[in-house]
């Protein structure tokens, strides 16, 4: 009941990491707001969330409708009086060669991926500042720490997200706002079914990588646990992760190793 009285906004929790973070959070008392722009799914996730006794609200928001953010998030403060947790999660991936990309879907994977996720972000900080402080995760990837091939958009968007988080937590420590960025590697989601393609449409398939990853629900486990330890970064998957440190330390063997693996 670590979370009880607090409130925590996830957003992307529709399906995938982030529904398994709002049932994880309301397991531990929180009371939430969950987001996406599906409705249909919001509500299933409410559902279940509201089965652990916390309060669960459904707040729609497309991460890209910028314009709409202050309000919404002035509604939530006057109704829930405060937002001490927001967690990041809402994302989008990509499975094109940069050479087959047009920049309209960069700009749409960035758009979802990094400037969301800042609007939300900078809306949502005064308000924290002014309540004496909370706590703000994203949710990046191991592309966020290298690049890997059909990824190009999506890893830049996700390395991006390192620089501003990493920024926010050095000029806000003061004002008693931690900063969480997590890094998972192979989660069994329905990401890759999402991924754009080069002209911009849903790949459409489970990938294999994907679905031998680890599941949601486990990923959520440690994701919260993160957030309870006060971590400043976390890495989540399995043997994937190997690849974090060969990059760091072996980065010869690296840049063979991305070259050769499959990247779906
Ligand atoms: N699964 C992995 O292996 C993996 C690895 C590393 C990082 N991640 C990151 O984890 C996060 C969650 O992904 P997931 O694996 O859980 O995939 P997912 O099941 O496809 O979930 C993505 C979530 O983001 C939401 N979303 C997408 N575009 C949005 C928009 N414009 N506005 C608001 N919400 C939007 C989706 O909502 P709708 O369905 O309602 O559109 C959904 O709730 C993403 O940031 C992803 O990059 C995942």
């Amino acid at each position: 009941m670590f979370f009880k009285e607090k409130v925590v906004w996830i957003t992307g929790a529709s399906s995938g990491i982030g529904k398994a973070l709002a049932i994880e959070f309301a397991k531990q008392g929180a009371d939430l707001i969950i987001s996406s722009n599906n409705l249909e799914d919001l509500n299933f996730v409410q559902k279940e969330c509201l089965g652990y006794g916390v309060e669960c609200m459904v707040q729609y928001l497309d991460v890209t409708d910028m314009d709409k953010m202050q309000t919404i998030v002035e509604n939530l403060v006057s109704q829930f009086g405060k937002i001490d947790v927001l967690v990041n999660n809402a994302g989008i991936s990509q499975r094109s060669l940069v050479e087959e990309t047009p920049l309209e879907v960069d700009r749409k994977i960035m758009e979802i991926d990094y400037f969301g996720t800042i609007a939300l972000t900078k809306t949502v900080l005064p308000y924290m500042i002014k309540n004496g402080g909370g706590y703000i995760a994203a949710t990046s990837s191991i592309s966020g720490k290298f690049g890997f091939p059909l990824r190009s958009a999506y890893s830049a968007a996700k390395h991006a997200l390192h620089g501003f988080f990493e920024t926010l937590r050095a000029e806000t420590y003061k004002q008693n706002i931690k900063v969480l960025i997590a890094f998972p590697g192979r989660i069994k989601t329905d990401i890759s079914l999402h991924a754009l393609t080069k002209d911009g449409t849903a790949h459409g398939k489970m990938d294999e990588g994907q679905n031998t990853g680890i599941t949601a629900e486990k990923c959520a486990k440690q994701y919260v646990n993160a957030i309870r330890k006060d971590k400043k970064e976390i890495l989540i998957g399995a043997s994937e992760l190997l690849m974090v440190y060969i990059h760091k330390f072996l980065p010869k063997l690296f840049y063979k190793l991305a070259r050769k693996i499959n990247p779906t």
